[in-house]
């Protein structure tokens, strides 16, 4: 009974299989047999293919290529009157992927969600338009996609996952022999390598803005000089919310000084702190203002206010250590501590708005927490203390008490026991 089951099975597995090989494309694809036994350029893309995307889903190197895979004979599997193509021109590549990607019906059968303006998109960016005018230096699908190794954006394995951004850029962009012909700086990849964003990317926070993020990917083009604030901001929403209700936010735009960039930078990006606000090598604020101009003492005023409350927090802190490490319960304390860093965090947002009054509010409240903490831990000490002297007290009547005991017990032992005296001689 068993064996008969298992032999149906067996025999259906098998007449599945047979369909679906009927079905397929070509049983054997001869580019790739042929080519795959070559060295170099000409076996490298068939060693590649194989697990490429449009292999995985069924497309062939005639699918790109054109020609004919069914044919053994090189001559007549690349017969340019079939349709073969050949190694595309750098300039027809756009069309030549589009012809696919840009064809909504089309995709839709693999995959509903890709999107189809990529060309579109293409079109709009610098190498777009530089590859219109004929410059052919710039990228081209294949330059960022890797031909015959292409997989979807979120393989890890792909040219463009995240992480693998930078260096498809910098291939380019870092090379200084390629870019010189445009005289433009190509420090962007060492920059950015450099930057906070960078630090976190390669942290495995894919939240961080990479090359693409900024410049957009098929419409790569750098922001001018009005969309940079909206360029950060998708990420850092407030900080963009604040700069406009900022004293700069006028006379830098019609300057036009570009928001953000101009005290943080584009690509190296690094951490901030109260320093930027004082008076030391890193201040930003005199950078343009003078000491005593309305600017500069604004900087000092918001400096004094956050340095003062981060020491504060920290008083608050060695307080409540002392406490802990002497055995004492202060977690409601560390609580109320840690609102108060809160605070701290949420006020040095608040710089953005460049209103020491506005940085105050939460300055304010922070510090009434830090106190608050502050006095727990403090409280929390005395008791200590308080404890500690109860302790000693009880000690010493114990050691009275213990004493007494034993002067007792010496003097007893030490009264000759009764009928002594008669026995000695
Ligand atoms: C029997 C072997 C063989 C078969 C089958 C074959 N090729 Fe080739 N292919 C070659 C050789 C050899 C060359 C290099 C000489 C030449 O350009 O003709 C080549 C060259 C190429 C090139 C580069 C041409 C250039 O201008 O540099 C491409 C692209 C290519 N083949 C694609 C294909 C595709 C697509 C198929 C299937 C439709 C295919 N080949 C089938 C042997 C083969
Ligand atoms: C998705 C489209 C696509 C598919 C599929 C594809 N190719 Fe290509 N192939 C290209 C493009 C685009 C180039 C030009 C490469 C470049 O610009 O670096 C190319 C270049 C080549 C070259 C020349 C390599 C060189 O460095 O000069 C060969 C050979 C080649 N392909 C063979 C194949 C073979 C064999 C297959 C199947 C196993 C295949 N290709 C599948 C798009 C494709
Ligand atoms: C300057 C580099 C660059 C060029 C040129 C480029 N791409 Fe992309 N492409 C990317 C990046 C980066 C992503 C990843 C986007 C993401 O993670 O969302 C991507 C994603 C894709 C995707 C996945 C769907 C999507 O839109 O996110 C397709 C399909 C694609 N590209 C096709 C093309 C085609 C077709 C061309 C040529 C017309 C092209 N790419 C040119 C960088 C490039
Ligand atoms: C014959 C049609 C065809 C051509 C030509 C073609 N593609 Fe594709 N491509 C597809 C299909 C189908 C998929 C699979 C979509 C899916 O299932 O997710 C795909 C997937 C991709 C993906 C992965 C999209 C993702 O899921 O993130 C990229 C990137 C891509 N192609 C780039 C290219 C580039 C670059 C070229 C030109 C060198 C090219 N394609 C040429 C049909 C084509
Ligand atoms: C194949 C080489 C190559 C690759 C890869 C490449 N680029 Fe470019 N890119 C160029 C060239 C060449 C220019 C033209 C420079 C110019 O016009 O100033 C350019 C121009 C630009 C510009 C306009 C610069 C300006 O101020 O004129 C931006 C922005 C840009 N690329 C971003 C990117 C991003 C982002 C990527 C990766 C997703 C990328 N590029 C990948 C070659 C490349
Ligand atoms: C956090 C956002 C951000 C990231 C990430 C970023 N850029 Fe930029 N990039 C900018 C801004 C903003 C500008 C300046 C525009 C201006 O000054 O008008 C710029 C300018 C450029 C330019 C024009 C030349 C120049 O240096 O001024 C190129 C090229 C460029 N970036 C390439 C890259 C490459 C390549 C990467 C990745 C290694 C990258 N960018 C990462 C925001 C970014
Ligand atoms: C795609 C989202 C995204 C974009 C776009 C972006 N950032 Fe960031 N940024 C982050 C993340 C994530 C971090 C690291 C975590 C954190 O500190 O918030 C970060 C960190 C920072 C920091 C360091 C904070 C600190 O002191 O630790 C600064 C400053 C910064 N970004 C400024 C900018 C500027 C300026 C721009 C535009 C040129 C920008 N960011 C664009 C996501 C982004
Ligand atoms: C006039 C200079 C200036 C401008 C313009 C500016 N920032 Fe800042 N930014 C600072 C200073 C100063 C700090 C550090 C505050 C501190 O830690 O005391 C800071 C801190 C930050 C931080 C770290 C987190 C935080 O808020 O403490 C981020 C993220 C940030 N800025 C993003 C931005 C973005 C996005 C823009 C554009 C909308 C921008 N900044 C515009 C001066 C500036
Ligand atoms: C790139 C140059 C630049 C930097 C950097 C800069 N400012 Fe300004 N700031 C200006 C300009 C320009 C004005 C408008 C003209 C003026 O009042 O001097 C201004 C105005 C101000 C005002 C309003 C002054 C008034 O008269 O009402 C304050 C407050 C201010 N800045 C604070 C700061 C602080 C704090 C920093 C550091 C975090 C800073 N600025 C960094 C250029 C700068």
């Amino acid at each position: 009974m068993f064996l008969r089951c298992l032999s149906t099975l067996v025999l259906l597995l098998l007449g599945a299989l047979g369909a679906a090989a009927k079905d397929a494309k070509p049983v054997v694809n001869h580019c790739l047999e042929c080519h795959a036994a070559f060295d170099g350029k000409l076996g490298d893309p068939a060693r590649q293919f194989p697990d490429d995307i449009h292999a995985t889903r069924g497309l062939t190197c005639a699918d790109c290529h054109g020609g004919n895979p069914s044919q053994e004979d090189a001559e007549k599997a690349m017969d340019r009157k079939q349709g073969f193509r050949g190694v595309p021109k750098r300039s027809e590549i756009p069309q030549l992927c589009a012809r696919c990607h840009s064809d909504g019906a089309f995709m839709r059968a693999y995959n509903p969600s890709l999107r189809t303006d990529q060309l579109t998109q293409y079109g709009t960016s610098v190498h777009g338009k530089r590859l219109r005018a004929g410059d052919t230096r710039v990228a081209v699908c294949s330059d960022c996609h890797s031909p015959h190794s292409i997989r979807p954006a979120s393989s890890p394995l792909s040219t463009v996952h995240a992480p693998q951004i930078p260096m498809t850029c910098g291939r380019c962009h870092a090379d200084p022999m390629r870019m010189k012909p445009y005289g433009i700086p190509t420090n962007q990849l060492d920059d950015y390598r450099g930057s906070v964003h960078y630090q976190t990317l390669t942290g495995g926070d894919l939240s961080a803005p990479t090359c693409a993020t900024c410049h957009g990917n098929h419409g790569a083009a750098p922001p001018g000089v009005a969309s940079i604030e909206r360029v950060c901001g998708t990420c850092h929403v407030f900080q963009e919310q604040l700069f406009d209700q900022s004293p700069h936010k006028a006379p830098w735009q019609a300057a036009k000084i570009a928001a953000c960039l101009t005290c943080h930078g584009n690509h190296r990006v690094e951490h901030t702190g109260d320093a930027l606000l004082g008076t030391g090598g890193e201040s930003l604020c005199l950078r343009c203002h003078a000491k005593d101009d309305a600017g500069g003492k604004t900087a000092q005023r918001i400096y004094a206010d956050l340095t003062g409350l981060d020491s504060n927090l920290g008083d608050a802190a060695a307080v409540l250590d002392r406490a802990e490490r002497a055995g004492m319960e202060v977690g409601e304390a560390r609580l109320t501590l840690s609102n108060g860093r809160e605070k701290l965090i949420k006020a040095r947002v608040d710089v953005h708005t460049m209103i020491p009054a506005r940085v105050e509010q939460n300055t304010e409240e922070g510090r009434k927490l830090a106190l608050q903490a502050q006095q727990a831990g403090q409280q929390a000490l005395a008791e200590y203390a308080y404890r500690r002297k109860g302790l000693a007290l009880s000690l010493i009547a114990i050691a009275f008490v213990v004493g007494t005991l034993w002067l007792l017990i010496r003097s007893i032992e030490r009264r000759p026991p009764a009928g002594e005296e008669v026995t000695r001689p």
